[in-house]
């Protein structure tokens, strides 16, 4: 059985990279849904339905454990799929999320607990990341700012022009005085350089491909009874929904490694 990642596109691919190699020898399947990205402007309704079609497809495909990279499906999908959907249709598997991982890292950074989150506009109005933090580390306070022109900066390889929208969705942030930064969206690590340049030294920025793979590790070690379904060929699948060259070639960038893309129709069971 093999270890899920799933993301709304290809931003995903960035974390899948950081846990094939801090955890190389499970066998790994992704999945992006390309036809269908971004999710980050749309209803809750609407992610949950995607979400579930591609937790099904991974299942369906021998996972036993699904990562849900991508933020916005864990802001607004995750929990249905573990308290309604698994219990009814898959109670032997499992689905995790990256956005608890992101939350006990800045609760467990933060001095001052003031923290800032850029995240996807769903991803915001879901305020997801606030429950989470205020749960860990009651008293805090979180600051989130909506960063809708980030994703496509990245998927359209123009971060020369990030710079001053980063610095028009960090100033509200910085002016809370916050003293940690949660990188909220599966793409933004790629922004994480400019982004601490612009917030100086004083402040975290919690990065989940920094952070997810030592989780994951650490939940496998606690979960004998899961780690000893995975198989351990070290074999990796790449699935998208929509395949083109632009895919692709985004696909190799963000992984950071030629890989071999495959085209996954969500509707049909294998
Ligand atoms: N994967 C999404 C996230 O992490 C970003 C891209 C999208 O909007 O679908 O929130």
């Amino acid at each position: 059985m093999k270890i899920g990642i799933f993301d709304s596109g290809l931003g995903g691919l960035i974390i899948a990279h950081s846990l094939i190699n801090k955890l190389p020898e499970y066998d790994y399947l992704y999945l992006g849904d390309t036809a269908r990205v971004p999710y980050g402007n749309r209803s809750q309704e609407t992610i949950y339905q995607f979400t579930e079609e591609a937790v099904r497809f991974m299942f369906d495909h021998d996972c036993e454990l699904v990562i849900i990279a991508c933020n916005t499906a864990s802001a607004e999908a995750l929990r249905q799929i573990q308290q309604q959907y698994l219990p009814a249709h898959f109670p032997d598997r499992k689905v995790l999320g990256v956005l608890i991982p992101a939350a006990e890292e800045a609760a467990a950074k933060t001095k001052n607990k003031r923290i800032g989150v850029l995240a996807t506009v769903s991803t915001v109005n879901s305020k997801a990341f606030v429950r989470e933090v205020e749960k860990l580390l009651p008293g805090s306070q979180v600051f989130q700012q909506a960063s809708p022109l980030l994703v496509p900066l990245v998927e359209n390889d123009a971060l020369k022009w990030a710079e001053p929208i980063l610095r028009e969705y960090l100033s509200p942030l910085l002016q809370k005085n916050i003293d940690t930064l949660i990188l909220g969206c599966t793409h933004y690590p790629v922004l994480k350089k400019q982004i601490e340049e612009i917030v100086g030294r004083g402040i975290n920025v919690i990065s989940q491909d920094e952070v997810v793979p030592a989780k994951l590790g650490d939940y496998l070690s606690r979960h004998r009874e899961i780690d000893s379904k995975l198989t351990k060929r070290s074999r990796r699948e790449f699935f998208v929904t929509d395949k083109t060259e632009g895919v692709a070639s985004l696909g190799t960038k963000l992984f950071g490694e030629n890989i071999e893309l495959q085209l996954a129709h969500l509707n049909q069971r294998s």
